[in-house]
């Protein structure tokens, strides 16, 4: 009786359908399952102090791996952005106080030279999340000195950021990776926010040459663009963590589809919002039934393989993201298959009571043979995240 008031109440004031209550209804039923899965691994992992960071949780296991924080796990911020995300939609204080001082653990990243473009990841979700929520003045200034750090790493020869200075002997080269495309949201935002102006166009240098340079002309992605280092000519693509340097490495496309689309937040350029379209018009065409997609499109032991849950998630979340830059029917239906492909990783991939991630089934470092169908903090972080921008869609 009560549901049906409220619909009728939402009908008759706001002019909203019970689809739409629908779907309300389900994202927070989503959210509060990520809530309650968020203050178990709260409580599991507490006595280890802020310093030791969740990274994944093995298939048939319910315990969380912890890594201590370094400047060599790109990982640790996505821990203190879940909790910055879960008090954004509870309000829980006491989420809050664990978000600022798993951040705060991470605040001597900016004091350091860069070790390599995971910056981006490491204080963009956890600074750049705590900022967006409180306005702590701090919390700017440490995303403005780690701008400048990752800043330090563009090559104007080649026109990108070197994503790994470790990697350049062995690939021969400065070197650009898909995932480079998510941490260029922090240069784009420090030039709003106080930083150096010329960091938006260092961004938008990289984006373009990532365009050009890591996709094949039928929108597939390379992982990996190598250059050389003085003169900036493009030497070679291929992969690293895929099946092949001719495969299509699906985190990494769903990297570049969250990446452009972010590019069109910041700048408003047709160009990338059109890209975005292009390569997420191409995922979507080769994932399987359930929407989540094998961990490479092309291996060739599909379906016998493992699931990647962290691209799936990270595709919705852009793809939210992408329907409202799009319009139209085609908007629609991206925030439609957005919809299917949350409420598939939450029927068929959570957690749930056995383990306290909220999704399982993710993919790392298949050739190396990490992370193999385990729960990996990244997939709940951009899962949370998809969930919330849903929430404020609707
Ligand atoms: N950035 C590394 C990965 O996506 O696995």
């Amino acid at each position: 009786m009560k549901k049906i008031l409220a619909t009728a109440f939402c009908i008759a004031t706001l002019g909203c359908s019970p689809a739409h209550e629908n779907s309300v209804a389900e994202t927070e039923t989503c959210l509060d399952y990520c809530a309650a899965q968020t203050e178990r691994t709260l409580a599991q992992i507490a006595s280890a102090g802020y310093g030791m960071s969740p990274r994944n949780i093995a298939p048939g296991d319910s315990t969380w791996n912890l890594c201590p924080v370094s400047k060599e796990l790109w990982t640790e911020g996505f821990w203190p952005g879940v909790l910055w995300y879960d008090y954004e939609y509870t309000g829980n204080v006491e989420i809050r106080e664990a978000a600022e001082k798993y951040t705060e653990a991470l605040g001597f990243l900016s004091e350091i030279p860069a070790y390599d473009h995971d910056l981006g990841f490491i204080i963009f979700c956890s600074y750049g999340n705590g900022y967006r929520l409180t306005g702590n003045p701090e919390y700017r200034e440490v995303i403005l000195a780690a701008a400048d750090r990752l800043a330090s790493l563009y090559n104007p020869a080649a026109g990108t950021i070197l994503s790994w200075p470790r990697e350049m002997e062995n690939l021969g080269g400065h070197n650009t990776i898909m995932d480079n495309m998510l941490n260029l949201e922090m240069l784009f935002w420090a030039a709003e926010n106080g930083g150096r102006p010329e960091y938006a166009e260092i961004a938008r240098s990289h984006a373009d040459t990532t365009m050009k340079y890591n996709f094949r002309p039928d929108s597939t992605s390379y992982h990996v663009a190598v250059y050389d280092s003085s003169t900036g000519r493009h030497i070679r693509s291929c992969t690293h963590q895929g099946y092949s340097d001719d495969s299509m490495w699906a985190r990494g496309q769903a990297w570049g589809i969250y990446g452009y689309t972010m590019c069109y937040r910041f700048t408003k350029d047709d160009k990338y919002r059109d890209f975005a379209c292009k390569i997420t018009d191409k995922y979507l065409s080769m994932l399987p039934d359930d929407l989540v997609p094998y961990w490479d499109f092309n291996d060739p032991e599909i379906p016998n393989v493992s699931r990647d849950a962290s691209a799936a998630a990270v595709v919705a979340s852009a793809l939210v993201e992408l329907s409202g830059y799009v319009g139209g029917e085609k908007g629609a239906a991206y925030l439609d298959t957005a919809k299917k492909m949350l409420r598939s990783l939450y029927e068929n991939y959570r957690g749930g009571d056995s383990c306290p991630s909220f999704l399982v089934h993710s993919t790392g470092h298949r050739p190396a043979g990490t992370e193999i169908d385990y729960s990996i903090i990244y997939a709940d972080y951009y899962f949370i995240e998809a969930l919330l921008r849903l929430k404020s869609s609707l």
